[in-house]
């Protein structure tokens, strides 16, 4: 699909030392959240749950925002999820693109939610906000993910039912993949709404404090021996998260020195 998109002439000169690249789709979920494709370098490499900075030509001197990469790192055409703030620097012209536009991307991914900085375990958890569910995007199609770990649970905590979309439809396609479906049986996803009525309602910090999480789940709560984590949300977010993970006796790893859990922000707002 990708190459044959025609890539539309930018307004302004693209800045050395980034990849210019295409808009190959681009699908809005609400009025607030949508994902889009451009097409891959091809020597862009990088981890899946890694993040690369964005922007685009239209500007001499564009504003660049950290992107965590939704797609794995298989796939030949890259994914972002993005939210869309009104007068955001950067959201409030890229909620606009449309196929042939011009993306870009600087050429240095990273990150701290990769398999790598996490030891070995049995089960692991990834919890997202919003669209904290962008790194977990790729790593739930990265077949290495369910490799290292036996079991996968992806819990997606938002406003309303609308903003689980995305999550749903990414987890229900990722089981049908011809490529990880097979491997990707043991993953479950866990979706709460706190702004309206559905099925699974509440904050994920909450659901575990009061162990209804781990009941729904029918899985023993979090250990050290047999649990690893990862979290992508708002600052917040973040901070309840990760105190509730050490209240459980997790312990903060980085790329360089592994341990039982690692944390990322979701940067554009
Ligand atoms: P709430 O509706 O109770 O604020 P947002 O769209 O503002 O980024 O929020 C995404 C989701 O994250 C919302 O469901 C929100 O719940 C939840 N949330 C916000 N702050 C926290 C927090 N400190 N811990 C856990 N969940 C949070």
């Amino acid at each position: 699909m990708s190459t044959n998109v025609m890539q539309k002439p930018p307004a302004f000169p693209i800045p050395a030392g980034v990849f210019a690249q295409t808009v190959t789709s681009v699908e809005h979920f609400t009025d607030r959240l949508f994902k889009f494709r451009v097409t891959r370098p091809a020597s862009f490499r990088f981890r899946s749950g890694e993040f690369v900075m964005i922007g685009l030509p239209n500007a001499e001197k564009p504003v660049f925002r950290a992107y965590s990469i939704a797609s794995p790192n298989w796939d030949e055409e890259i994914e972002f999820y993005s939210i869309k703030v009104p007068g955001g620097p950067l959201t409030e012209h890229l909620q606009k693109i449309a196929v042939g536009d011009t993306v870009l991307m600087r050429k240095k991914p990273t990150g701290t939610l990769v398999n790598d900085a996490l030891l070995p375990g049995k089960r692991l958890w990834m919890f997202s906000t919003g669209t904290g569910i962008a790194p977990f995007a790729s790593l739930i199609r990265d077949p290495d993910t369910y490799e290292k770990f036996d079991e996968v649970i992806l819990t997606h905590t938002c406003r309303d039912l609308a903003e689980l979309t995305y999550g749903q439809q990414l987890v229900a396609a990722t089981k049908q993949d011809p490529l990880v479906g097979e491997v990707a049986r043991g993953l479950r996803l866990y979706s709460t709404t706190t702004r309206e009525t559905s099925p699974q309602m509440g904050r994920i910090t909450d659901l575990m404090a009061s162990g209804k999480v781990f009941a729904d789940l029918d899985v023993t709560p979090i250990t050290p021996e047999v649990d690893r984590a990862m979290i992508c949300g708002s600052m917040d977010m973040l901070r309840d998260t990760r105190a509730m993970l050490e209240g459980f006796g997790l312990t903060e790893g980085a790329n360089n020195r592994p341990d039982t859990f690692v944390v990322e922000r979701a940067f554009v707002d």
